[in-house]
């Protein structure tokens, strides 16, 4: 009877219980299932008083069950929730952090610098064009330059000025940063520009990394010359070192994109058997240290970027990025900037 059926259903113990219940009455093999059966075997007359009968008994568990089934399932839930409550004013445990990365840094810190002065900033592609990189920059075919550059070259070396490589400085974007400004004003326009970036060669030991970074500068007026170039290093340096006494030496060299061509050293001094930059490296106890490659813009160069050498004029600088950021922050083994270790990081100062 219903009332029988209802009074197991309240008894049921758990969920379990109540599901063992519901197959026994409902199941296909089901005691209410199999009384629905035996309406087939029945008169109309009889079908008629008994059938409603059965289907209200159905109707009756059904809805017993389910109402027992959901008063169980939010027991559960309460339960649950009131075991498992958390204690907001217990200390959280600590996460590990990272920070920026030293070359991460000192690429912004640069950006600011010069920013300051005037310039912007400039991109190109890693993976350059031999002409880009070479040709462009007065570095033809054959020059000895290009065996001085351990070049990653893609296959297919037959394609000359467009085979591709993996750009070994960051010169090769004074000469888009030229062409895309005379793209933009076919006079010609001033230009102050900073480009930051990798750059690759085959290369590797504890002060050559495969890929490293560079800053590329160039400056394109009327009547530039070496002084800007020298007031501009200066000025950068001095900012970047955070030391008034920084001296620069320059010393004639040769690149084949520069004429004349000046190698920059700054003086240091030796203190506690670490080299600290400032004074003169003539000084005793002192000494210099080559820290970049500059010049005025050859002709060539100018001309390969669209510009008039007889009307355009400047000077242009290559800095490797991770060298200043050794000296700036007294590490000396370059390969550490790969490994991304925290400790050594916060060793030296950079830890969040
Ligand atoms: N491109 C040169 C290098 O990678 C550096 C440089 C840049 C020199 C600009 C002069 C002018 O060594």
């Amino acid at each position: 009877t219903l009332e029988q059926a209802l009074a197991r259903i309240a008894d049921a113990a758990d969920l379990d219980a109540l599901e063992k219940l519901r197959v026994e009455l409902l199941g296909k093999q089901g005691s209410i299932s199999g009384l629905l059966k035996t309406l087939g075997g029945m008169s109309p007359e009889e079908r008629q008083t008994v059938g409603p009968q059965i289907q209200a008994l159905r109707e009756g568990a059904t809805s017993a069950l389910a109402t027992r089934k959901a008063a169980m399932e939010s027991a559960a839930l309460e339960a649950r929730l009131a075991s498992e409550s958390v204690d907001l004013t217990l200390p959280a445990p600590a996460a590990p952090r990272g920070t920026v990365h030293p070359v991460s840094q000192v690429l912004d810190e640069l950006a600011e610098i010069f920013a300051d002065m005037g310039f912007a900033v400039a991109t190109g592609p890693e993976i350059e064009d031999d002409w880009h990189n070479f040709t462009a920059l007065n570095i033809p075919e054959s020059h000895p330059a290009r065996a001085m550059h351990d070049t990653f070259y893609f296959p297919d070396k037959d394609a000359q000025d467009r085979s591709m490589l993996l750009r070994t400085h960051t010169s090769p974007v004074q000469i888009r940063t030229m062409l895309d400004v005379v793209k933009a004003n076919p006079g010609g326009a001033p230009i102050r520009i900073i480009a930051p970036g990798r750059v690759y060669r085959s290369d590797s030991d504890a002060t050559h990394t495969p890929m490293f970074h560079q800053v590329e500068g160039l400056v394109i007026d009327k009547g530039i010359h070496l002084g800007h170039l020298k007031w501009t290093l200066e000025t950068f340096l001095k900012a970047f070192f955070e030391r008034d006494d920084i001296v620069l030496r320059l010393r004639p060299s040769y690149f084949p994109f520069t004429e004349p061509s000046v190698e920059v050293d700054v003086g240091f001094a030796i203190v506690n058997g670490k080299r600290v930059l400032g004074g003169s490296g003539d000084a005793p106890g002192h000494g210099w240290m080559e820290l970049l490659g500059s010049g005025m813009v050859n002709h060539h160069v100018i001309r390969a970027g669209g510009l008039d050498p007889d009307e355009w004029q400047g000077f242009a600088f290559g800095i490797g990025v991770d060298r200043i950021a050794m000296l700036k922050y007294g590490m000396d083994d370059l390969r550490a900037f790969f490994d991304g270790d925290a400790r050594w990081l916060a060793h030296y100062g950079f830890s969040a």
